[in-house]
């Protein structure tokens, strides 16, 4: 297995595609999208246009569903929520199709919705995903930054080292076995500095700061909690990611199903 780690979805090879890829946006929209399924959302359908969004959850009608719209890092005026998983609890959420759009996040996933299997990571599903990557040994995988705007961001690509430690302990591999590319070996390394106190390098990225300038402080401590979550958002279609439960696998499959 070689995972590779892009740090926006512009980074990503032109041609050419993996087994498996993982868009990450910790701040805030796959730590959002895990939090949803974890409180009982139907379904989180992402999209990067606002207008289509809308059309698709009118023709959704009516069955429940909600719009979470965000852009700089703020709601969408007139959709239900924006992209704080703080609000979403099971009481507003639970049995709800999610129709979702944020500025990078969404992007990040259809730029790899075609890809055979794409999942969703951050920091609080973290191991989630790695017990996937070690029970399907996936033989390329990606790893997609979110970024902002087509920048470099700290928090997506301290989740891909989190992945990455997380898998090299697992699979008790050396690192020049698993690693695909310098990006990946650099966000190992960005990990284990600050692997003790994630919460510290959120608030110093350029995002986390956009965050807490608008007063979003609760948000970045919940994003930068690690593990906390038993739950791998898993594309069952182009743009719809469901809850795929580690718990109806077979233990005997670990490490033996190829893909
Ligand atoms: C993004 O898509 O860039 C983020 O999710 C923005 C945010 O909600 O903070």
């Amino acid at each position: 297995m070689k995972l590779f780690f892009y740090h926006t979805p512009e980074a990503v090879p032109p041609d050419g595609s993996p087994n498996l890829a993982i868009a990450i946006d910790v701040l805030r929209a796959t730590t959002t999208i895990a939090t949803l399924l974890a409180a009982g959302a139907e379904a989180v359908q992402v999209f990067s246009d606002l207008e289509a969004l809308t059309h698709t959850r009118e023709s959704w009608a009516p069955k429940p569903g909600l719009r979470i719209g965000e852009r700089g890092g703020q709601k969408v005026a007139g959709f239900d929520l924006g992209n704080s998983p703080l609000d979403c609890t099971a009481e507003r959420v639970a049995n709800c199709r999610i129709f979702m759009s944020t500025t990078n996040g969404t992007r990040a996933l259809q730029r790899i919705q075609d890809t055979p299997i794409v999942l969703a990571a951050a920091l609080i599903n973290r191991l989630a995903v790695v017990q996937y990557l070690h029970q399907h040994q996936p033989e390329t995988v990606w790893m997609v930054g979110s970024g902002w705007e087509g920048s470099f961001s700290l928090e997506d690509t301290v989740c891909a080292g989190a992945i990455l430690d997380s898998l090299l302990a697992m699979e008790q591999q050396p690192l020049k076995n698993l690693a695909g590319n310098d990006e990946a070996v650099a966000a190992l390394a960005l990990f284990q500095s600050y692997q003790h106190n994630l919460l510290s390098l959120l608030e110093q990225a350029s995002h986390g700061q956009r965050l807490l300038h608008l007063q979003l402080d609760n948000d970045l401590k919940y994003c930068a909690q690690t593990d906390v979550l038993d739950i791998l958002p898993i594309q069952r279609e182009a743009g719809i990611l469901v809850s795929w439960s580690l718990r109806s696998s077979n233990p005997k499959q670990t490490g033996s199903g190829q893909i």
